[in-house]
Order: structure tokens, then C-alpha cells, then sequence
């Protein structure tokens, strides 16, 4: 025990060392935590993302907004009688994009949706009816595949209501009737041949990016000065070089609020603490913010006061 903390105390003091060393050329400033303001709210109560935003509730369901999901199944569900599912009503279910955005995002499956832009994350399941599979398992797998394979990425389709018991039997039937490889009508549609997809738009030039245009606003609102009579600039004088990385550092544990803080609450809680401007998430000036951050590249590079 002696001996371990002796080690461990000495390493502390050459690491002490380095760090004085290196402070001396230059090198990234020990950064003093950032000023927020804990208090209150960063958004309007109530939040809303978007007017019309989903009325559909997840809160019981894995989300961005929210942890929680129904625990895996420990037993596959036993029918009580067997699949009598409409192949038809399958084949369309499984292209319904609007359904929890098709199984055909994975998988090719035959003729469904027309083979129109399948892709290739799960296995190809054209054949899937030549497989072996009993309704019970494929069933099971619908309806949660964690019952099989708890390191699965399919979503679990029945346990998360994207489709009833009755749909899933359809799907079931459908997949019963798929015995033969998919046909393509082009060399795009099959993810084996389909090209890899190269961006030539620049994303900076405001006529093809109109983010772009909230850069010039954010400029704007960069020099402005708060109620507390401070902009920005007051104390950032050269934000190109001095945030030029700090977007990649974005978001980030906050530990003054136990939360991941994203960049819009950070600089809403910052304004705040430091301008007195009130920046809430989701309004007018907000948005611009990450724009702002959009154009400074990306090495870490503190200016050395
Ligand atoms: C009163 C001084 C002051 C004002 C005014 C101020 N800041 Fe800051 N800001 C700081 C301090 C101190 C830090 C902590 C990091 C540091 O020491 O540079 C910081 C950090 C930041 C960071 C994070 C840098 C990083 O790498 O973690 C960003 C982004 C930022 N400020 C943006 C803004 C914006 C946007 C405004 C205007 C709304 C603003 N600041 C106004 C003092 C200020
Ligand atoms: C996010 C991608 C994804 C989506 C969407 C998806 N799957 Fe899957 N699926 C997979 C992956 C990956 C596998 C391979 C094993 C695993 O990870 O569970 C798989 C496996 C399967 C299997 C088992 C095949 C076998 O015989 O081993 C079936 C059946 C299946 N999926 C049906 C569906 C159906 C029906 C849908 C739509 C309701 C769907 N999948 C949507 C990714 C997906």
C-alpha cells in the first residue's frame, strides 16, 4: 500500500514538472472554467422543437430526450395459434417509410417497396423463405430480436408499438413468400454496386448553404453589447483563433448542472453570466450560434496570454 502510494506521489510530481515545463513555451493555457449561469431555464417552457412537432409519446422509449425501454424479453412469445398474415398487406408494410422508416432502410427484401434503394446494414433477406424459419421465430424476431440476440441493432418493432401483433403476422407472411434473389432495375438500387455516395456542394457558400447567411448574423450579435453593458467581444477578442476548436469539443459534462450541455444551452447559460443577454434555445438568435462555430476549423490552438 506504502509502496503504491510512494510510486503514484512521484509520478504526480514529474507530471507536475512536464506540465510547468510546458507551460513556459506557449502551450495550451490551463483553461479556467467558462462562466454559466445555473439557474432557470435555457429554453422557453413549454419546449416545443418544431410547431406540430410529433404528437406521438416516446417518453417510454429509448430516445434523444429520453432513457428508457422496455427490458428485453426473457422468452420468445408463444403463439397461441398459428400466422394466418395477408402477404400483400406484409409487402407494403415493410416498405412504410412513414412505419418507423421501413425494414427496407436494412435490409433487401425481394420485391418489397419495389427494390427501390434498399440498404445492406442487415442480411439480404430475399430468401429468407427458403430458410428455414418457423412463424414463432420469425415472429420473435419482429417483434423483438433482443429475445435472440441481446447485441442486435434492429429495432424492436412489436415491444416498441411500431407495429401490432396483427402486423407483424402480416410481415411474417410476407417474408414466408420470399424465395428468390431481388431484381434491380439499376446498379444504384443494389447497396452491393450502388456507388458511394461524393459531396461536391460547398457547404460555406451561402447560395447553396442559406445556413451560411445565420454566420453573418451571428457576427452581428457577437459585437452587440448586453444589458450588463459587455459583447462578447469584451472578452473574446479573437474568437477565430482563440474557439477555433471548440466546436469539436461540443457537447460536453457540464458538472455544475450533472448534464451534457450542447452549444446552444452553453451559450444561452453563458450570455447570461456574462453579457446579460437572454439567448433562449430555439428563438430568433440562438441558431446562429453553431453557425458561427460552423466556419472556425478545427485544431485546437489557444492564443497565449
Ligand atoms: C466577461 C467575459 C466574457 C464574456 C463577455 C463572454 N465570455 Fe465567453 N468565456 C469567458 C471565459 C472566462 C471563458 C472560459 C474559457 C477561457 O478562459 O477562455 C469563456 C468561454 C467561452 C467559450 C468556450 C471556449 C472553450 O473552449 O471552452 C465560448 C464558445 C464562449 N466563451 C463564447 C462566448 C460568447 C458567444 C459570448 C457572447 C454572448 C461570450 N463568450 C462572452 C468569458 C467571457
Ligand atoms: C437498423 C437496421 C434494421 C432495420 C431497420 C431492420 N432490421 Fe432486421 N436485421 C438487422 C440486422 C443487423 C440483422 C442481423 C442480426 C441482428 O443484428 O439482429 C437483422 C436480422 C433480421 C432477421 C433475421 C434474419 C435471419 O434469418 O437471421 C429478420 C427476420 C429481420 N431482420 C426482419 C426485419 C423486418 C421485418 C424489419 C422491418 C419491420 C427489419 N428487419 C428492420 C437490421 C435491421
Amino acid at each position: 500500500m506504502m509502496r503504491a502510494l510512494g510510486k503514484f506521489g512521484s509520478l504526480a510530481a514529474a507530471a507536475a514538472i512536464c506540465i510547468a515545463a510546458t507551460a513556459g513555451f506557449g502551450a495550451e493555457r490551463t483553461k479556467r472554467p467558462a462562466p454559466i449561469a445555473i439557474e432557470g431555464d435555457a429554453a422557453r417552457r413549454p419546449w416545443t422543437r418544431y410547431p406540430g412537432w410529433t404528437t406521438r409519446d416516446y417518453s417510454a422509449f429509448n430516445s434523444l430526450a429520453s432513457i428508457a425501454s422496455p427490458p428485453a424479453p426473457r422468452q420468445p412469445r408463444t403463439l397461441a395459434s398459428p400466422i394466418v398474415g395477408d402477404p400483400a398487406i406484409g409487402r407494403q408494410l415493410v416498405a412504410d417509410r412513414s412505419r418507423g422508416g421501413s425494414c427496407l432502410a436494412c435490409h433487401v427484401m425481394g420485391t418489397a417497396g419495389n427494390a427501390d434503394l434498399p440498404g445492406s446494414v442487415g442480411p439480404d433477406l430475399s430468401e429468407i423463405g427458403n430458410a428455414g424459419r418457423d412463424d414463432e421465430w420469425l415472429f420473435n424476431y419482429i417483434y423483438d430480436p433482443r429475445v435472440y440476440n441481446p447485441e442486435t441493432i434492429m429495432p424492436p418493432w412489436g415491444a416498441h408499438r411500431v407495429f401490432n401483433e396483427g402486423e407483424i403476422g402480416h410481415i411474417v407472411a410476407f417474408l414466408k413468400t420470399l424465395k428468390e434473389p431481388a431484381k434491380f432495375a439499376n446498379a444504384l438500387d443494389d447497396p452491393a454496386q450502388r456507388p458511394a455516395p461524393k459531396e461536391t456542394r460547398d457547404n460555406l457558400d451561402p447560395l447553396v448553404n442559406p445556413g451560411m447567411w445565420a454566420v453573418e448574423r451571428a457576427e452581428e450579435l457577437w459585437t452587440a453589447s448586453g444589458p450588463n453593458g459587455a459583447s462578447c467581444t469584451s472578452c473574446h477578442v479573437e474568437p477565430r483563433t482563440e474557439l477555433k476548436s471548440w466546436a469539436s469539443s461540443m457537447p460536453y459534462w457540464e458538472p455544475r448542472l450533472g448534464k451534457v450541455l450542447g452549444v446552444e444551452e452553453f451559450v444561452t447559460r453563458h450570455a447570461r453570466a456574462t453579457t446579460g443577454q437572454s439567448f433562449l434555445m430555439q428563438t430568433e438568435e440562438i441558431p446562429h450560434w453553431p453557425f458561427i462555430s460552423a466556419i472556425w476549423p478545427t485544431a485546437r490552438q489557444f492564443t497565449s496570454t
